[in-house]
């Protein structure tokens, strides 16, 4: 081990001892390049990449994509906020989800964002008022929901019949035509998200053939489709898993889209964040319990909840020079709960004091924090060479409680 260890050129023991831990790092680096592998990858077809908010809203991070070009996928009324915020262009921002309320869709309305991705007719109905009501006209595309099976994680799994997203596909023609009647609607897509940490092509291939069956029968009732949005990106390693080509991915894209002068909008959030973080934690304890050792660690589920919900695989590399020896154990937070676990029989060399770095970070942990058992929320802090941001402070116990009285 060494005590090398570095995000681009800082070593991980100088940001711990500056900010403290447990501490999200980001490297504005791996975020350019995950960025140019979309760009050049589908580059034939120079989509609109709206970079899906929820996987890191952070507002510098939100800064950092909008300056490479990217819009934005939101799914609330407070990430419009960041994205505004954060100086992105509504003109590129697309609104996903299938509850936005009335409040939400008249803010988005007002911004003028690009387009409303609706998941019901009951949302048509509704958007369409409130435009009406605002002397608006609404763009709209339609999430179709192709029924086909994504395989990943059920709890990220989108696109079956069973799940809530979306309109069912054999349903897609009347919502159309209902849309086509309702005077403050125009219709400008269509599009699809059939789940998230996909590790398989095919399912994402089949989901555009079938909307493009959609599309060309749109055509033949005189409905014209100007976009066609496939949602969110591919899977990253976390592990080793076999993740999809990007540039195959485009290459499929490219040949079913060919001809169709059908502009493409992708809303990648784990693929362009996910692997250019870590969270930078300290060992409190190790403790040998009578069926399994614990490295008891300063993070926990509330910092990192993908283990605890969905079984997810971080890996964890020991950032400090460490002499002890590798044993099996669970690294575990302070979290009373046995589901607050950032790793199961993990083999690791680790003792007390030492500085760990769950790698793989990015998206999805920030976002998902909470502040369960009174845990105050990570800082987090981008670095860029030999430079690093805090870009959010650690939150204190009295910004946690300020929003709370004690009245009886
Ligand atoms: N578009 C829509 C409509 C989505 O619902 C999502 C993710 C995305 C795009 C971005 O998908 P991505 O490129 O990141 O795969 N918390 C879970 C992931 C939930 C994904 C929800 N939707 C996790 O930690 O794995």
């Amino acid at each position: 081990m060494t005590n090398s260890l570095k995000c681009e050129q800082v070593p991980y023991s100088v940001l711990a001892a500056q900010y403290g831990t447990p501490l999200y790092v980001y490297s504005q680096k791996a975020m350019t390049d995950a960025f140019n592998l979309y760009q050049q990858a589908f580059a034939d077809l120079k989509p609109l990449i709206c970079y899906a908010v929820k996987a890191n809203g952070n507002l510098s991070i939100l800064r950092y994509f909008a300056s490479l070009g990217c819009g934005f996928d939101i799914v609330s009324g407070g990430e419009l906020e960041r994205v505004l915020l954060a100086g992105g262009a509504a003109g590129k921002v697309i609104f996903s989800g299938v509850g936005k309320s009335s409040a939400e869709i008249e803010f988005a309305l007002k911004n003028n964002i690009r387009c409303f991705n609706v998941e019901s007719l009951a949302e048509l109905e509704r958007i369409n008022s409130i435009a009406q009501r605002l002397n608006k006209i609404a763009p709209v595309s339609l999430r179709i929901n192709p029924d086909v099976d994504a395989h990943t994680h059920p709890y990220i799994s989108t696109g079956l019949k069973a799940n809530k997203f979306g309109i069912a596909s054999q349903d897609a023609l009347t919502a159309y035509q209902l849309a086509a009647t309702l005077p403050h609607l125009k219709i400008t897509g269509i599009d699809c998200h059939i789940g998230s940490q996909l590790t398989d092509l095919s399912p994402l291939i089949e989901a555009l053939q079938r909307l493009l069956v959609l599309v060309d029968k749109l055509d033949e009732l005189g409905i014209r489709i100007e976009h066609i949005d496939l949602g969110g990106g591919i899977g990253i390693v976390y592990q080793n898993e076999n993740v999809p080509d990007l540039n195959a991915y485009a290459a499929a894209v490219s040949k079913l889209l060919s001809g169709r002068n059908l502009p493409l909008i992708l809303e990648p959030g784990r693929s362009l964040i996910g692997n250019t973080g870590s969270l930078l934690t300290t060992v409190e304890y190790i403790k040998q319990g009578e069926e399994k050792n614990f490295v008891i660690v300063d993070a926990a589920m509330n910092d990192l909840m993908r283990p605890s919900l969905y079984q997810a695989y971080h890996n964890i590399i020991n950032a400090s020079p460490t002499t002890a020896d590798k044993f099996v154990a669970d690294v575990v937070g302070p979290i009373c709960e046995t589901g607050d676990f950032l790793a199961k029989d993990r083999t690791i060399a680790a003792k007390a004091g030492d500085l760990l770095l769950i790698q793989s970070a990015g998206a999805y942990a920030s976002s998902m924090a909470s502040n369960y058992n009174t845990r105050c929320r990570a800082a987090e802090v981008l670095v860029n060479g030999t430079e690093h941001y805090l870009i959010r402070e650690r939150e204190t116990i009295d910004s946690l409680l300020a929003t709370e009285t004690a009245c009886l």
